[in-house]
């Protein structure tokens, strides 16, 4: 998969994008991330990318120019209407508090095109003419933070997971919290007793049955007491 960042802070995306998994992936050759700074774009000699709102009012806005140059440079044109085959175009995303919620349903989802192009807006966030050229706006809460990057770098995270090879073992991807509508089973490590804390005794039994019915048992019973709401919404489908 190959996924285009716009940012005006490409410096943000150093640590998270070259440790750990994503930068393994990066490796393998299984992600190709690119950082373009949209100040690159910018025409006048100061390399303005922001200004004030029309109107009035407080904070800057980004300005529409230099993202339509900057999505212009990495293929996008308007309503990709050259791209026929639906997961081949690039999809370019907005990360907006305004947008569509990121969830397990929709990680699955992004995780099937070929190339990502995400916006990270700043200040106010951007021109609203900018939005004809986005095909969704995501939003990682109903909350606010000061720029799209570190969304952005929370929606990679959750995608990567989902690309074969990026996680060694499909079944810990698949057992994980969302994936299947419930919360994952609880976890234990060596040592057996730790300050007067046992490890359940199923799951030193060897019984591979009974530790499964065990896990089960414990997601659901989980997934009813934190988020009832999982086990409506999977009832509904
Ligand atoms: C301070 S916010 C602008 C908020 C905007 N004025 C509003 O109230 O909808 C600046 C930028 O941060 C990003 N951002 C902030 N909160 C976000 C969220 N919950 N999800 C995704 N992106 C977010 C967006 O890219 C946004 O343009």
């Amino acid at each position: 998969m190959k996924i285009d960042i716009l940012t005006i802070f490409p410096q943000m995306f150093e640590g998270p994008l070259t440790c750990s998994l994503i930068e393994k992936a990066r490796h393998k050759k299984i992600l190709d991330i690119n950082c373009t700074d949209i100040r690159s774009f910018s025409k006048d000699k100061h390399r303005t990318v922001d200004d004030r709102p029309f109107g009035g009012g407080p904070g800057m806005l980004l300005k529409p120019e230099p993202i339509y140059d900057a999505l212009h440079h990495l293929g996008v044109r308007k309503k990709n209407h050259l791209y026929k085959k639906p997961y081949k175009k690039p999809y370019v995303i907005y990360m907006s508090p305004q947008g569509n919620l990121l969830n397990s349903k929709k990680v699955k989802d992004l995780s099937k095109y070929e190339h990502l192009v995400i916006l990270c807006g700043h200040y106010e966030g951007v021109d609203e003419r900018v939005i004809s050229w986005i095909d969704e706006e995501i939003s990682i809460g109903d909350y606010v933070l000061t720029g799209g990057e570190i969304p952005a770098m929370v929606l990679i995270d959750s995608v990567a997971r989902m690309l074969p090879g990026v996680v060694k073992d499909k079944n810990s991807v698949e057992q994980d919290s969302f994936y299947n509508g419930y919360l994952d089973y609880p976890h234990y490590t060596r040592p057996a007793k730790f300050k007067n804390m046992k490890v359940p005794e199923v799951l030193l039994s060897g019984n591979h049955f009974e530790i499964e019915k065990w896990r089960k048992e414990q997601s659901v019973e989980r997934t009813k007491r934190r988020r009832p709401d999982l086990l409506k919404a999977k009832a509904v489908k």
